[in-house]
This record gives structure tokens, sequence and C-alpha cells, in this order.
């Protein structure tokens, strides 16, 4: 666990001493037996099916090129929930915190740890495609509902969705396609595409070509270097070969940050414009980027300096607890968590009737700092407004401004 992580367990109380968790492990095994056996005779309904803490099983990376992700979207839960003091549906509410490592193998290890072993009622997070797509069986077979708070791997809502999984953040594909048609009409004719080599970097590209080329653009050149990468000289040296107008690239976490201020250094931006979906300069890399991000253009569903009445208060009250900006992943965290009470609320508590609870977090829906957000009742990815933003000096600090609403996106679910 990271300091950070540390931090906030001391802060919030959310961390669980041995003890403590033991004592909610043991009461989630009652509650799950009885939930399998059927209530015992002459227990009331609401005692049956509602003793002891929500366990929320929290599976994030808090190390490597996602860490601050990870970090964030734990902030922006913890923000949430202890807005309604850590409970909902008259239960209390723990979260269970693994580092997910953005390995699918370690995800899969931890994400069986708290299924089997800590009896976790939810099961939420989830940074890097990977990952998810690696716990994606065990969840659907035990039916542990699983909110996704980032990974945006298409295939999750799509050919393997599973009525247990929700996603509150985005698909790859919903960050990227409408980015193609606006950037054909209004940035370059051609450009050079290019992202992190996996699977979110492939499908956010994909999706961006698959607009940008249908509007008539063309793309000279891609370019993919590996993910968790540190030297960007030779792929900014290959870009440059290409002579490209304008770039449209998926980086995200520390990758974005090196990536933009070493492209910087080469020269790169002189002659190139920079876009890509908005995680490349999004507020956790900003402030490393700083004036060498500026004029970048990017699509996403949020941004700090929205000026609506939820997002003035979220970002308020965010800065307020944390003393930092909040980020996209902050707002995914501040969500997720909001989707856990408000379904909890509806249900009373109760967690082991896996239908009412399906049914519940499916009905969640509500304006969130990024606008009104509703659940696809086919797909269970959320339906969302994308908008288009320019990176700008806001006073004497540097942001994304938005300046364009591409509309409401829903992913294809195919
Ligand atoms: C992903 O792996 O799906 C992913 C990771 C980081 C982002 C966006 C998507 O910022």
């Amino acid at each position: 666990m990271n300091a950070r992580g540390s931090a906030h367990s001391r802060r919030s109380g959310v961390g669980v001493t041995r003890r403590g968790l033991l004592a909610a492990t043991i009461g989630g095994s009652a509650t799950a037996l009885a939930g399998r056996l059927g209530r015992p005779f002459g227990v009331p309904a609401v005692l049956g099916a509602s003793t002891g803490p929500v366990k929320v099983g929290v599976l994030l990376p808090y190390s490597k090129v996602y860490q601050q992700l990870g970090d964030d979207i734990t902030s922006g839960m913890v923000l949430y929930f202890e807005g309604v003091k850590f409970g909902a549906g008259g239960r209390s509410i723990t979260m269970i915190r693994e580092d997910e490592e953005i390995d699918p193998q370690v995800a899969l290890r931890k994400g069986r740890k708290l299924i089997e072993n800590d009896n976790v009622d939810i099961i939420s997070g989830l940074v890097a495609s990977p990952s998810a797509v690696a716990i994606r069986d065990v969840v659907h077979n035990s039916k542990t509902l699983f909110l996704i708070a980032n990974a945006g791997a298409n295939v999750m809502t799509r050919a393997r969705r599973s009525p247990y999984i929700f996603r509150v953040s985005f698909s790859n594909w919903q960050t990227s396609y409408p980015m193609g048609k606006w950037f054909y009409d209004n940035i370059a004719r051609s450009c050079l595409v290019g992202a992190a080599d996996y699977a979110a970097g492939h499908e956010d590209v994909d999706a961006f070509k698959a607009s940008y080329l249908a509007a008539g653009g063309k793309v000279v050149a891609e370019v993919y270097p590996p993910l968790n990468n540190t030297d960007y000289g030779p792929y900014v040296t290959q870009m440059q070969k290409a002579k490209p107008e304008a770039i449209f690239v998926f980086f995200a976490g520390s990758d974005a940050a090196r990536f933009v201020i070493q492209a910087a250094a080469f020269g790169l931006f002189k002659d190139a414009r920079l876009a890509g979906p908005g995680f490349l300069v999004e507020e956790d890399v900003l402030p490393a980027q700083g004036r060498n991000a500026l004029g970048a253009y990017s699509s996403l569903h949020w941004a700090l300096t929205l000026q609506t009445p939820e997002n003035l208060a979220f970002t308020r009250a965010y800065r307020a607890r944390w003393q930092r900006d909040a980020t996209v992943y902050a707002m995914q965290g501040y969500d997720t968590a909001r989707v856990i009470v408000e379904a909890l609320n509806a249900t009373g508590g109760d967690t082991t009737n896996k239908s009412k609870l399906v049914e519940a977090v499916a009905n969640v829906r509500f304006t969130s700092p990024r606008g009104p957000i509703s659940f696809d009742p086919e797909t269970h990815n959320v339906i969302q407004t994308v908008y288009v933003r320019q990176v700008r000096e806001v006073g004497n600090t540097i942001h994304n401004v938005v300046f364009g609403n591409l509309g409401v996106f829903k992913d294809p679910g195919a």
C-alpha cells in the first residue's frame, strides 16, 4: 500500500483492523450462507438480509503507470461515502482495497481473494482494461455485483457483458469515436495516430479512426510504444518522420505525462497539433505537463471547468478534502460510490437478493458532475455526454476548458 493509500485509511476510517476484518468476514460469510440456504425460519426479511457492513471490494492500481488513477478513484469514492457517513439502506459500508498492479494475473488473484475469502458484496474499481477482462468470469459465475469505475474494454459491455456488470465510467469506443468527425471538420484532414500498445490504446485508436476515416480523413502513420514506458525518444522520432499536421494519441497516467513532456522537448508540437482522449492531458498529469500541453484538444465525459452546480459542488468539496484538483478518475470514483449508495437505499440494504440488487442499480440515474447519467438497460454501460476540451490558461493556472459538446453517447453494444 502506498503512502497516499495509507493516508486514506487513517483519515477516513476506511481501513479495517485485523480484528474488524475478521468480524466483518465472519458476518459476511453468515449472510452469504443464509442467502444460499434460504432465510432461517422466523428471521425477519430485513434482519436476514442485512446484518453487518456492506463490503465493497475496491480493486485498483496503487502502483506503476496508473497509480495516480487508482488513488484518485479511491479519493472520489471516500469523499462520497463520507458524505453519507459510510452508510446506506440502514447498513454501514466498508471498503476493502487491493492493488491490481496493472497485471491481469494479479487482478484475477486479488479479485478471487475479495470474492471468495473476504466475501465482498460488491466489487468496484479496475483501471486497466486487461485486468477488468481477467476478473469477468469469476464475477459473473459468483453473481457478484461489479461496478467498473474506469476500465474501458469494450467487450465488458458487449460480447462478454453480464447482468452483474455495470460500467459507471466509459467504454473505450465512447471516449474516442465522437472525436473523429469533429477532428476532421475542425482540426486536420490527415493525421498520425498512436497509443500505448495494449487493448485500451488500440480500442481508442480504432474508434477514432472509424469516424475519422468515414468523414474522409487520412491516417499517415501509426505508432504504438509499450504501456508503462519511460523513453519516448525513438517513438517521437518515428512520428516526426511522418511529418503529420496533427496527432491523435491515447496515453494515460505517467505515460501521458512523459509522452507530452518528451515530445514537446523534441519539438513535435511545433508542426503537429496535439489531440487525444482526455486522459492524455487530464488534471492528474497537467501540473507536470504545464505549458507543454497548451492548446491540446481532447474528448472526454467531464472537465474540471464544467460550470454546472453539481460540478462546482463536487470540485470544491474534493479540493477542500484532498487539497488538490479533482480529475475525471476522482469523478468516476465519486459517481461509483453514489451508484452503490442509491442502489442500497433502494433495496433497504439487502445485498443477498441479486436480481433485486441488479434491478436497483439498473434504475439508478442522476445528474452527475459530468451531466445526466443513466445505464443502458441492454449493455449496462453508462449513457453520457461527451465534450470537446482544449488546454488553456485560466487566470494563472492551466486547465482543460470545455468549448464543445459532441452529444449524448451510448456504446453501440456490438
Ligand atoms: C483502460 O485500460 O481501459 C484505460 C486506462 C486508463 C485510462 C483509460 C482507459 O485513462
